[in-house]
């Protein structure tokens, strides 16, 4: 990781890229409008555009680099190399495409596969087809075993361009808060572009999403969930296909659903990315697609995304190389906002038993663009809508193994705002009211229909106006066998972008150590047995 100076000779390094891309000044951006947000225009075959990473199986070894051509071009490769030894491997690419439904364009997708790479290695790749110039970009591996990294977190971002519905200059702001905190890998918790409230125009909604996340995502993966925003009109029966088209993500063995949930683990953190869609009571996808309800996708797996989490875990749970565990998702279980969704009855009643089960650490999600941490729960409240219990009120050092915390971390970009929180409740004093969808089928943005007192609300971003933000974990991985390891998290509230300051300096807002021990350990070796028995790994 990077001390404060790299950081800011990372911002600087971000800004000078960007105004390479975009071919005007950052003031120039709204002046100019969409046009600005296409690549220079070039004299020879379709260059690579939408340039972005994702981990293969194994983050140590694999990496798959993804772009757009606007034609088809021929052989799409990735040509790879070391910053001392020059370029030599050559990885052909697949190429994928789709036809956007409503307005007729065809988006050309390239993946090229990478394999067989180093542990913790910095690559140098140059990324170009016949006839196109090489656009050069470089990554580095995830390290392997128990050694200290870090990595990021937020949803809902939308495409950085503001004359899209549900965009704003802040998604800039993010893209290049991530190139300065340096993290192995950031996790996107949906709601990627909002294309799909920009119905006649879809792909160019993607394709501003893309290049603006290119100068940070071309130099290390960023690893989405679904949101109820990758639903679109027409796009497969999902509405995923432009999603499905444009990732190529750690494959789940599903032979219908490949992507749509995966895992991959980096040190000694298994990450777990989950699609809420097939889930959540609430449903905000179907009326973006021209008639209500026209795609609801509760219960759309039949089971088989529940039933491959409860394989993931159980594995996991004799697998001593993993010391933590995060599930990181879209929708929130647990959520106080009151002019966003809140909780969703969907997401406790399926998920959480398992969560709970097999002490999963940290429960990441979006959609409500605001930021909320719980304090350690762990089971249900009799009498409620599966309310959780409270383990602990510590909000400084958190240990897990007694339980897990649910952090909502929606503030991206977009251009809308979450964080207004529900009135205080009668019964508990400061504590915020939070709505509750149990029933299903759920009308879009109906009102939801309960409300809690959300005894389980430690922290909440009261910032009205600006809902911006970013968490930055720190893994530290301990010393020796069955030692004490911790990830530290500091959330960063970030001001509002303007055109003439795309990079306003973030401000800690929140800072929490969650702790375990080690699973090398004697003592803390064997999670099934004591884990599975008490509900928990220990
Ligand atoms: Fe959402």
């Amino acid at each position: 990781m990077r001390n404060k100076s790299d950081i800011a000779n990372g911002r600087a390094r971000l800004v000078t890229r960007r105004s390479f891309l975009g071919g005007v000044t950052a003031s120039g951006l709204l002046l100019a409008g969409p046009a600005f947000w296409q690549q220079p225009a070039r004299a020879d075959a379709a260059p690579a555009d939408q340039i972005h990473l994702q981990f293969g199986a194994d983050p140590a070894t694999d990496m798959t680099v993804s772009w757009v051509t606007a034609t088809s071009v021929s052989r799409p490769r990735v040509v790879l190399g070391t910053a001392s030894g020059g370029f030599g491997r050559v990885f052909e690419a697949e190429t994928r495409s789709y036809v956007d439904q409503i307005n007729g364009v065809e988006t050309i997708t390239q993946h090229a596969r990478i394999r067989g790479l180093r542990p913790d290695t910095d690559y140098v790749y140059q990324v170009l087809s016949d006839g196109a110039s090489p656009v050069a970009g470089t990554f580095r591996t995830a390290p392997v075993g128990r050694v200290p990294f870090r990595f990021t977190s937020f949803g809902d971002i939308g495409s950085g361009n503001p004359a899209w519905s549900k965009s704003s200059l802040n998604a800039i702001t993010a893209a290049g808060q991530i190139e300065q905190f340096d993290p192995v890998v950031h996790l996107l918790n949906g709601d990627l572009s909002y294309a799909n409230v920009n119905q006649a125009n879809m792909p160019a909604v993607w394709a501003d999403f893309a290049n603006n996340t290119q100068p940070s995502a071309m130099n290390r993966p960023w690893m989405p969930a679904l949101g109820n925003h990758e639903i679109e009109a027409g796009n497969g029966p999902l509405g995923y296909l432009s999603y499905q088209t444009r990732y190529t993500l750690p494959h789940n063995h599903s032979a219908s659903f490949a992507g749509n949930w995966y895992k991959f683990q980096v040190g000694s953190v298994l990450f777990i990315s989950l699609d809420n869609n097939d889930v959540v009571y609430a449903n905000d996808g179907g009326a973006y697609l021209g008639t209500t309800n026209a795609l609801y996708l509760l219960g759309y797996s039949n089971g088989e995304q529940e039933a491959w989490l409860e394989k993931t875990l159980r594995e996991a749970s004799h697998d001593p190389s993993v010391d933590w565990i995060i599930a990181y998702m879209h929708q929130p279980a647990m959520s106080s906002s009151s002019s966003g969704s809140g909780s969703d009855l969907g997401i406790r009643s399926t998920w959480m038993p398992l969560l709970y089960q097999y002490g999963v650490d940290l429960v990441l999600a979006g959609h409500d663009h605001d930021y909320e941490r719980s304090y350690l729960v762990r089971g249900t409240d009799p009498g409620t809508f599966l309310r959780p219990s409270v383990v602990s009120t510590d909000t400084t050092e958190v240990d897990t193994s007694q339980g897990l915390v649910h952090i909502v971390l929606g503030g991206g970009g977009t251009s809308s705002h979450d964080d207004v929180y529900g009135p205080p409740d009668s019964a508990t004093g400061p504590l915020p009211t939070s709505q509750i969808y149990t029933t299903f089928p759920q009308v879009f943005k109906a009102a939801a229909n309960e409300t809690e007192a959300a005894t389980w609300s430690a922290v909440r971003d009261p910032d009205t106006t600006h809902p911006w933000g970013i968490g930055v974990f720190d893994v530290d991985p301990g010393r020796w066998p069955g030692d004490k390891t911790s990830i530290t998290l500091t959330y960063y509230h970030t001001p509002a972008a303007t055109a003439s300051n795309l990079y306003p300096a973030p401000v800690v807002y929140d800072s929490v150590t969650f702790v375990r021990h080690r699973r090398d350990g004697f003592l803390h070796g064997d999670r099934a047995a004591s884990g599975a028995a008490a509900g928990a790994r220990t």
